[in-house]
């Protein structure tokens, strides 16, 4: 069971069945040598086009001479991207494999789509790396998800991995972030869990890079390094979690602890009651619940302040600056922290007649706990929204894209559709709300060493005591 590496580009150079990419790989030791490879198989690439620029070819034609090499040799920018993730991986004690869409799906065949379906099945864990095409996936990459969203075997084996991605575009800001959300989005509903990129790089979507034309991925350093920590990080989660472990959810004896913060409801309180109702239908006493009514309680905006969190200490103590008596986070520090998975809940309305809300500060305040060292990271965590039909506020996607840069597992968010005063697909409502728990309970032991790196700024107190005293 391995880490299978996806490359999504149409430029693909890997793309023979039986290329030595994994074997090449497996011999580089250090992140040099990693890099004078990449510089090497970049070259050989640049040559090849190169070469066929010298001859009267239009663009077409070129293509159809490039794709008639064997694939062995030369990299593509998201090839390369995936290249460095891979290799982390690896270094990191997983086992990697790799496969290129270009081979399966650009002139697919029963023949190609059975062997993207037989290596598919067999790993552990999907790492995509794909081109930015109008900042989002390219055509390849959306063939994959078809073909996975339509195939029953895969949509079961699909809920037991994890899924990270790397984006590659031409220009700074060029849409990576957008094609990895709507990437992330799409494993998501497949059942799939999903990480982001690692603490190294403060977590955020995956690896995002910079790159158009062949030979400028390697200025892109910052973008490498979101790529390295990519691989770490999904290597770190295979080797502590187990989703296709089989469980007896009802035996389980170990207490776990959810928390769920309702962050937005309405004057009903229909987003806490349903949470309640839901609750109760999970017989196992040691799955403990602690719902919080953010929405009701009184929550501090973030000052932004350049401390936090305000001193170096234990994390059980309170170390944000607001030190009003009845803040949310005051009042409840230890508890917020003492949990092992959670869910984040709101109530989306078409709108805010009648709807009551902490949503943005509540999130804006988990500052500190991000930055002391993710506090409320490595747990697995999704969504519970409750929207209303025309609501439009993507609430799910949002709490979500908050919640991987803490550093957590995302699973597939529950969405409550309301028409009327119906919540039409409560069955799904059930099963998702039973799964995330039957899942939650397998996310034990992850490393907690994560350090926050910051990137762009200071963060600690002796540095604005040193500050202060130069001043
Ligand atoms: C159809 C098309 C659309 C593109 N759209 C974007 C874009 O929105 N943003 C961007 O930064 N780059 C865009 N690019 C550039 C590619 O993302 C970039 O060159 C990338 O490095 C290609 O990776 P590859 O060598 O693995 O194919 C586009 C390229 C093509 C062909």
């Amino acid at each position: 069971m391995s880490i299978l590496g996806i490359s999504a580009s149409l430029r693909n150079r890997r793309f023979g069945y039986k290329n030595q990419l994994i074997e090449d790989l497996k011999k580089i030791k250090t992140e040099e040598q990693l890099s004078e490879f990449i510089k090497d198989q970049i070259k050989i690439t640049f040559q090849e086009i190169d070469s066929l620029n010298k001859e009267k070819l239009n663009f077409e034609e070129k293509y159809n001479i490039l794709k008639k090499h064997k694939g062995n040799r030369g990299l593509s920018n998201s090839e390369a991207s995936l290249v460095y993730a891979l290799w982390q991986s690896y270094i990191n004690g997983s086992e990697i494999d790799y496969l290129s869409l270009s081979n399966i799906f650009e002139q697919e065949t029963k023949d190609k789509v059975k062997l993207f379906k037989k290596k598919f099945l067999s790993c552990k864990a999907l790492l995509v790396s794909g081109p930015v095409y109008f900042g989002d996936r390219g055509s390849l990459t959306q063939r994959m998800v078809e073909f996975l969203n339509s195939d029953d075997e895969c949509m079961n084996h699909i809920k037991n991995i994890v899924y990270a991605g790397l984006s590659v575009g031409a220009k700074r800001n060029g849409g990576q972030e957008t094609t990895l959300i709507f990437q992330m989005l799409d494993f998501l509903n497949m059942g799939c869990k999903v990480i982001g990129n690692g603490h190294e790089t403060t977590s955020q979507y995956g690896g995002t890079l910079v790159a158009g034309d062949i030979g400028k991925l390697q200025d892109d350093s910052y973008g490498i390094k979101t790529a390295l920590s990519t691989g770490k990080h999904l290597s770190e989660i295979i080797k502590k979690v187990d989703f296709s472990k089989k469980i007896k959810f009802h035996e389980i004896k170990e207490k776990h602890i959810c928390n769920i913060f309702v962050l937005q409801d309405n004057d009903q309180k229909q987003c806490t009651s349903l949470i309640n109702a839901l609750i109760k239908n999970i017989k196992n006493k040691n799955i403990i619940f602690n719902v919080f009514k953010i929405f009701e309680n009184n929550v501090h905006k973030c000052i932004a302040c350049d401390v936090c969190p305000i001193s170096y200490g234990s994390s059980e103590k309170y170390r944000c600056i607001i030190n009003n008596k009845d803040d949310f986070f005051k009042k409840y520090h230890r508890d917020i922290i003492n949990c092992d998975s959670f869910i984040f809940a709101a109530y989306s309305g078409q709108n805010f007649k009648n709807v009551k809300s902490n949503y943005q500060q509540f999130i804006e305040r988990t500052r500190y706990l991000r930055r002391d060292d993710y506090l409320m990271g490595n747990k697995l965590v999704t969504s519970f929204i409750i929207s209303e039909v025309n609501s439009n506020r993507n609430l799910h996607i949002r709490t979500l894209t908050s919640l991987v840069r803490h550093q957590n597992i995302l699973t597939k968010p529950i969405l409550v559709f309301k028409n009327g005063n119906a919540f039409v697909n409560m069955e799904n409502i059930k099963k998702d709300f039973t799964k995330f728990c039957e899942d939650a309970v397998k996310v034990k032991g992850i490393n907690s060493n994560t350090e926050y790196k910051p990137v762009g700024y200071e963060i600690s107190l002796e540095k604005y005591n040193l500050r202060k005293e130069k001043s």
